[in-house]
């Protein structure tokens, strides 16, 4: 796999979830990562898919089913803000969030700081140790830049006794190049 966003996240995933976990897919889109999250967790697992948007949801519903995995694998139609009631704290092995707008979709609907930070918050109180968060910043065009800084701030502040915080970057690319970015629980 090439050196794109989707590849890194997805390896990344794909290191840290365990047959069994229960994994969350914090911005379902057209369900590409909740797939994969389903694939690696297996039938003995539970993944749970949530978004705003309608499309979205029955976009991922129907790849889920198509690809066999939504017996373990649901979608939910919510406020990823409001992911703190899914799952008991401690015991969530990995959740995904990519942040911007629904690939193909309405481009004026898309993540905000105001509600992305609060469920980072949610997400980070969710996961076991060992646990991971992938988190893949879109940023610019119509999202602008005001989320990207607020989240990078946000990472900044993340206790190090606690969290591993990794972020790349793309120097050499042009035009707001995704920021992938990995935080894991200390085990
Ligand atoms: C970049 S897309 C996700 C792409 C997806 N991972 C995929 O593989 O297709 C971002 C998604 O976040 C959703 N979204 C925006 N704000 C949200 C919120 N507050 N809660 C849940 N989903 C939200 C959008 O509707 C959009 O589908």
């Amino acid at each position: 796999m090439g050196w794109n966003s989707l590849a890194l996240t997805h390896d990344f995933m794909a290191r840290q979830v365990r047959p069994g976990d229960l994994c969350i897919d914090a911005t379902a889109g057209r369900g590409r990562d909740a797939l994969l999250l389903a694939r690696l967790t297996g039938p003995g697992g539970r993944v749970i898919a949530l978004d705003i948007q309608p499309e979205a949801v029955e976009a991922t519903r129907s790849l889920l089913a198509a690809e066999g995995v939504s017996g373990w694998a649901e979608v939910l139609q919510m406020d990823h803000r409001e992911m703190g009631a899914l799952a008991e704290p401690g015991t969530v092995g990995c959740i995904a969030f990519n942040l911007g707008w629904l690939p193909g979709g309405d481009h004026r609907i898309h993540t905000a700081a105001e509600t992305t930070i609060p469920a980072l918050e949610q997400a980070l109180a969710l996961l076991r140790p060992g646990g991971a968060l992938s988190l893949c910043i879109y940023y610019g065009k119509e999202n602008g830049y005001g989320e990207r800084d607020a989240v990078l701030r946000w990472l900044a502040e993340l206790d190090s006794r606690i969290w591993n915080v990794l972020r790349l970057d793309f120097p050499n690319r042009k035009n707001d190049p995704p920021i992938p970015v990995f935080i894991q629980r200390e085990g």
